[in-house]
């Protein structure tokens, strides 16, 4: 049997390597995993098309916690990435990605826009 296909607006990444962890990278992981769920923006819950993985290092380790996201627009292939996430930022990166809406530029590093 094949696996089940899960409709994906974008893919947040949040590091987890030893810099990261220690600005609190970790608890921001498992609360963003708790805000995906609770509004369900999780790929896998009804209506949700959300994916969040831990990454390793993503090169900015004086400046974690650090996240980026990924998504595919009608221009082709988007990625955005992120220093110094916190909560509130992270919610709203992830919003922007179910609706379709423009990312956030706030402590945004990367790619220039
Ligand atoms: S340790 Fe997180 S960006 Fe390098």
């Amino acid at each position: 049997m094949p696996a089940k296909f899960f409709p994906t607006n974008g893919h947040l990444l949040i590091c987890q390597n030893s810099q990261c962890l220690g600005r609190g990278s970790g608890l921001l992981y498992r609360a963003l995993w708790n805000y995906l769920e609770r509004e369900s923006l999780a790929y896998y819950k009804a209506g949700g098309t959300v994916r969040l993985t831990e990454s390793g290092c993503l090169g900015a380790c004086s400046y974690g916690p650090a996240m980026c996201v990924y998504r595919r627009t009608a221009q082709g292939l988007e990625e955005s990435w992120y220093g110094a996430a916190d909560f509130p930022l992270a919610c709203a990166i992830a919003q922007a990605v179910q609706q379709g809406g423009a990312l956030p530029s706030e402590r945004r590093y990367g790619p220039e826009p």
